[in-house]
């Protein structure tokens, strides 16, 4: 079975939005792992909207299982990345303008410059992983970078019209995922991914991790309320 990598992000965007202390990502991962979590991961924006430089200098210390540290492959982040030496780095395609990463890397349109900030990453000892789509030209562009994994974007099965159309994205990543395997790369998958779609993903053969953030943080806001809550009344009454 896959591990589960718990991305957090979600949680500095509750904090972003009040631009205050809380919720704070480092007791949040601290939570997660405490919860089984086998991972922690979380993406560091170039325009800062969620996740700070200062939280993953303090999970870098703080995080007992492994991060994963999101990222575009800029000259900016993989300074950073080399500065803070995470478990591994996932290179992931990053518009300003988007809500969330949309679709993956395009590994064959700039091998050159990719292949480049891989080695440089796994020279500092840190290995690789490219968010890509499951097409075969890019699994085997992603293979001659020399990474060591790759991530195969979920998000369209995830939001596949129907059970036909979710059955043919479940099938591409099956394929995409024997194809990177026989090449030799190592596979995660995430994007999307919920507590009704997961399982799915979960049994295919090979994969390695699942990076889940937004069904998790959405859940959690809703399981802790009805505490949240009764702690409030508590403090008005004197009795928290
Ligand atoms: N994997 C990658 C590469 C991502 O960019 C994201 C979103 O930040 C995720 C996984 C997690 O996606 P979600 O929040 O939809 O579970």
């Amino acid at each position: 079975m896959p591990t589960l990598g718990v991305n957090i992000d979600h949680i500095a965007t509750i904090r972003q939005a009040r631009r205050t202390v809380e919720p704070d990502p480092v007791a949040a991962a601290v939570l997660a792992e405490l919860g089984g979590a086998d991972g922690i991961t979380v993406h560091l924006r170039e325009d800062r909207r969620h996740i700070q430089d200062r939280d993953v200098r303090l999970l870098r210390q703080t995080v007992r299982t492994h991060l994963n540290l999101e990222m575009a492959a800029t000259a900016e982040m993989v300074e950073i990345a080399l500065d803070i030496k995470p478990d591994y780095v996932t290179l992931v395609p990053e518009k300003r303008e988007e809500v969330t990463t949309e679709g993956g890397l395009d590994i064959v349109g700039q091998a050159e410059r990719l292949t480049q900030v891989v080695a440089t990453l796994q020279d500092a000892g840190i290995p690789v992983s490219l968010f890509i789509d499951a097409e075969p030209a890019q699994i085997e562009a992603s293979a001659r970078t020399m990474a060591q994994f790759i991530e195969l974007h979920t998000g369209r099965y995830a939001e596949a019209p129907g059970e036909a159309a979710q059955a043919e994205e479940l099938a591409y990543l099956k394929a995409g995922t024997e194809q990177a395997r026989s090449l030799g790369l190592r596979v995660n998958a995430g994007h999307g991914l919920t507590y009704w779609n997961t399982r799915s993903i979960a049994v295919i053969e090979g994969m390695e991790e699942l990076n889940i953030g937004h069904t998790i943080i959405s859940r959690a806001s809703l399981v802790g309320l009805e505490r949240a809550v009764r702690e409030m009344k508590q403090v008005i009454r004197g009795e928290f």
